[in-house]
């Protein structure tokens, strides 16, 4: 069984979409811990919910390389294969990147490389694109950027409002981000160039 640790910052929905497939045997994975940037991140009480272990990485009190010293440090003791981001909205620095390259993997709200950066949806939304989507993608030292690993489309409707299509968003993350671990635990991955392929 694959271990995780889940880094958030914020809901935690897409945590707990992933906490439910594990519990349900769906996803074969094992999450050691819940990790927050914020003490106010609704999503911890979530997690405690679910019986969860969280931690509360010391960003605002003792900065950057303090936090990421504490997450290396339960990472290990933890036996973490690998890092799940689930927006935390954090840059990791290049040295906790490398230390932990090809291990720490992302969910973001657009098909990437447009809209990076907070609020995707509400950015893609102004922008008026007729389609947008999800990116998962291993982390690399810029944000939300790093070799794809999936990426689904989903058309904006004509009809509908900003809420709407929020809500399908985030059902296409809680989806697609359990599909891809399930294939990423299961396979190898290769390198093409940037492109990633998957064997089994
Ligand atoms: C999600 O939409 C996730 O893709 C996004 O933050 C949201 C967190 O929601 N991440 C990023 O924007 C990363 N740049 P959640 O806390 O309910 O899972």
């Amino acid at each position: 069984m694959t271990t995780m640790a889940i880094l958030i910052s914020g809901r935690g929905s897409n945590m707990m979409a992933l906490a439910e497939r594990c519990t349900s045997g769906d996803l074969d994975g094992r999450i050691a811990f819940v990790a927050s940037d914020r003490s106010d991140a609704p999503g911890l009480d979530g997690a405690r919910r679910m019986g969860l272990p969280t931690a509360l990485l010391p960003y605002g009190e003792r900065g950057r390389m303090a936090a990421e010293e504490a997450l290396s440090d339960l990472i290990t003791r933890e036996g973490v294969d690998w890092i799940v981001l689930a927006g935390f909205m954090r840059l990791l620095s290049p040295s906790f990147v490398d230390s932990h390259r090809g291990r720490i993997v992302n969910i973001h709200p657009s098909l990437l490389p447009s809209f990076p950066g907070v609020d995707a949806i509400g950015q893609a939304w102004e922008y008026g694109v007729a389609v947008t989507g999800v990116t998962i993608h291993l982390v690399d030292e810029k944000m939300d950027h790093g070799p794809i690993l999936a990426q689904e489309a989903l058309p904006v409707l004509p009809t509908e409002g900003r809420q709407s299509l929020e809500e399908r968003m985030h059902q296409l993350e809680h989806r697609l981000y359990g599909d891809t671990l399930k294939r990423l635990f299961r396979c190898r991955l290769t390198f093409e160039g940037r492109r990633v392929l998957f064997d089994n």
